[in-house]
């Protein structure tokens, strides 16, 4: 088979694929395998049962159960859907924002697709520009997003080191370098796999930045605000007309439906569905259906706050206590916890690399995600990114237990070693 430029790159063994291919034959090898490597949402009977309830309202009428299958949607998704949507945003945080502000994607990952290759990449003048990551670690899954190399860059964080080994990375300023060649700048937010939230400065002096340079600020809001709102401190959510705000059903619990949100003004958002029709033609319906009750309602607020967030909250603070009680003195910092559902730990001066560390931890039935993954933009040369790894704690109280005791037996051992 022949393959284009674009089907070598897409079709080959990139980093995330090789990861995540690892992960599920680990698991199929092995399948008392304690996973905590995935982005999977923890399981929350409640919100299950909330959804159940949706589902099942949608089956007992024919007219939804119809929308929800018998049609194509709008490339923008459902009008009344994108609403419902501007509504809670205006309503919850005063946002200037109408139906023409949003639009559905089939997941946030390809919205991620199309606007970064529409904003980076080869530009019609024959320049080449990249997306700017202004706080590395970042999310695994935008590394091999790009069609062209050089896709992004990145600006090595401040550390600040905190009482009780706790750790937190800052945005460093004094390096940030936005040049000609930036199309925009990302960041989750909070961030996949640190648990870090940007501070309400940070995205105030970032969103400066980006207009004075006239590109788009694009805040990840995967678990953020207003939902699933897996943020543990107070945060200001952000949204102006230079900022494109990606949100998603997934950590809500949704993961399978699919359903991404692009907030941004109507230029974008014009320029977003168009691309969005050629390679989707139109978006699912399922998210939107089981979703716009929630939204009309106000229901997915309450069901953020009082549901996803006091789950996430709770496991953080057990797994921290937990990975306290484990480790004895081998030398660790956990990031504070800020949000997300991940713990990212560092071990300062770990003999082995990551990925070693990754590859015995998976002799032992624990899986982790290697931190040196969370770097895409970023040169290999700082040490700092072989001594991390992500673990998720999104699985059963048990099973993450086990799994950090786990963990801290095999770096108590390399230390040794
Ligand atoms: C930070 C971040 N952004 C985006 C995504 C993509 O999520 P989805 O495509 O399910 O909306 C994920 C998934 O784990 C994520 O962690």
């Amino acid at each position: 088979m022949k393959l284009s430029a674009f089907g070598e790159k897409f079709s080959g063994s990139t980093g995330i694929v090789e990861l995540m291919d690892d992960l599920g034959t680990a698991l199929n090898e092995n399948p008392d395998m304690i996973f905590m490597g995935g982005g999977n949402p923890g399981r929350i009977p409640e919100a299950e049962a909330i959804f159940k309830k949706r589902l099942e309202a949608v089956l007992q009428d024919p007219q939804q159960l119809h929308s929800l299958m018998g049609i194509y949607q709008s490339p923008q998704g459902d009008k009344l859907f994108l609403n419902q949507i501007a509504s809670l945003l205006r309503k919850e945080f005063g946002w200037d924002v109408s139906d023409r502000n949003i639009a559905i994607s089939n997941g946030s990952q390809p919205a991620f697709f199309i606007l970064y290759n529409m904003l980076a990449g080869s530009m019609p003048d024959g320049t080449h520009r990249s997306i700017h990551l202004p706080l590395a670690p970042e999310y695994i899954g935008y590394t091999d997003i790009g069609l062209s190399e050089q896709f992004f860059t990145a600006t090595r964080p401040e550390i600040e080191l905190l009482d009780e080994r706790m750790f937190k990375y800052h945005v460093d300023f004094s390096k940030l370098q936005i040049t000609q060649q930036t199309a925009a700048m990302c960041v989750s937010r909070p961030t996949n796999p640190t648990g870090n939230v940007l501070t309400d400065n940070e995205v105030e002096h970032l969103d400066e930045i980006a207009q004075a340079a006239d590109i788009p600020l694009i805040i990840d809001g995967a678990y953020g605000l207003p939902f699933p709102g897996i943020l543990f401190n107070e945060a200001k959510p952000h949204w102006n007309q230079n900022t494109v705000l990606v949100l998603s059903l997934s950590k809500l619990g949704l993961p399978g439906v699919r359903t991404g949100i692009v907030v941004a003004r109507e230029e974008i958002i014009q320029a977003f569905s168009n691309a969005n029709t050629v390679v989707s033609l139109a978006c699912g319906n399922f998210g939107p259906t089981i979703a716009r009750e929630l939204f009309r309602t106000g229901e997915i607020l309450s069901l953020s706050r009082n549901l996803i967030k006091p789950f996430y909250q709770e496991r953080a603070t057990q797994a921290v206590k937990w990975f306290r009680e484990s480790f004895g003195d081998v030398p660790y910092r956990i990031h504070k916890p800020e949000g997300a559902i991940f713990l990212w730990l560092w071990f300062d001066g770990l003999p082995i690399s990551s990925q070693e560390l990754y590859e015995r931890l998976k002799r032992r039935g624990v899986l982790v995600v290697p931190g040196h993954n969370f770097f895409p933009g970023m040169d290999t040369g700082w040490r700092h990114q072989q001594e991390c790894i992500r673990v998720s704690y999104a699985q059963d109280g048990d099973t993450v237990r086990k799994g950090i005791a786990l963990i801290a037996e095999e770096v108590a051992r390399a230390y040794k070693q």
